[in-house]
């Protein structure tokens, strides 16, 4: 079975690289951004016509939250054309699309966890354009599993705890804001949870599975609890505040809510999920 991936040396890209050795049934193909650039649609179909992929994993995506307030066009052309190219090539060659996308196509009002029927309002550029990849991807092409997820972070890449250990070797006091609340995700067990659903549906020849899933860890904390958990965990020595958002102006508004709703895909696929801070 062949699995491409694009956005391979992202954050997830890399944990599916990391994970790749313990699936030999599998033979993976790792795409960085100039081996596949998911805006061009004849770089896809070249791509797709020397692979031919039984599956592929579109971790490739514009995910600089701030920064897309003030380059929708860009943070447009990669999460919407660029998940419509995908979906597009993936169509004309048979392959089963996974498709990523975020807790921050919801605005955050909700006080119980989003479901996969939760109905997305975005309150920033980045969370619409990944909506919009959503529906993109789903008016193309119907062999796909969309895959929310959130708070993605990992030993490989940026992520908010590689810049909590930063700051805090530079710094005396951090300040954290302690009234957004979601799940952070292990990109490794998100890539993991991946390779699951791609080997439940290989297996299955007369039913499918497809349509949206929610995938982060258990449990739910603050920003300020996650980097309060890094701290305890790196035995870092810091003096940690917490603060209001409103003392923590971004370019993006965050959703204040975005914990994920993980029964569809532990139903569907078995999985069992660990808690987050277990994970970390
Ligand atoms: N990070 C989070 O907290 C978070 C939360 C929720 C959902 N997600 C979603 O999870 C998925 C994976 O995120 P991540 O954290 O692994 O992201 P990441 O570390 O920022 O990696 C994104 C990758 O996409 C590649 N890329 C950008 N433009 C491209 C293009 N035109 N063609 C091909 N590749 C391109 C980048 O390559 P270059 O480095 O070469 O530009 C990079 O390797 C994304 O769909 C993201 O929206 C992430």
């Amino acid at each position: 079975m062949v699995v491409l991936v694009t956005g391979s040396s992202g954050q997830l890209g890399q944990s599916l690289q990391y994970l790749a050795p313990n699936y030999q049934e599998i033979q993976f193909v790792f795409c960085t951004s100039a081996d596949l650039n998911i805006t061009n649609i004849a770089q896809c179909h070249a791509v797709f016509k020397q692979y031919q992929p039984d599956y592929c994993i579109n971790a490739a995506a514009y995910t600089a939250v701030d920064k897309a307030e003030s380059e929708p066009e860009k943070a447009h052309i990669i999460n919407v054309i660029g998940a419509k190219n995908i979906a597009e090539v993936c169509k004309a060659y048979n392959t089963v699309l996974l498709h990523i996308s975020t807790d921050f196509v919801f605005n955050g009002t909700k006080k119980s966890p989003y479901t996969e029927e939760d109905i997305p309002n975005p309150t920033g550029v980045y969370g619409k354009t990944k909506w919009e990849g959503e529906i993109a991807v789903q008016q193309t092409w119907e062999k796909h599993f969309i895959v929310r997820t959130s708070w993605v972070y990992s030993q490989f890449g940026h992520n908010f705890m590689k810049t909590m250990l930063r700051l805090a070797s530079e710094r005396d006091t951090i300040s954290v804001v302690n009234d957004q609340i979601g799940t952070p995700t292990n990109a490794v067990d998100l890539a993991d949870a991946l390779v699951q659903i791609i080997l439940t549906d290989n297996r299955q020849t007369t039913t499918d599975n497809f349509g949206i899933y929610n995938f982060s860890n258990e449990g739910q904390c603050s920003w300020y609890d996650f980097a309060k958990k890094i701290f305890e965990i790196n035995k870092t020595q810091i003096e940690l505040k917490a603060i209001p958002t409103s003392s923590f102006p971004t370019p993006a508004q965050r959703p204040a809510y975005s914990v994920l709703d993980k029964s569809k895909i532990k139903n569907t696929f078995g999985l069992s999920i660990k808690n987050w801070d277990a994970c970390l």
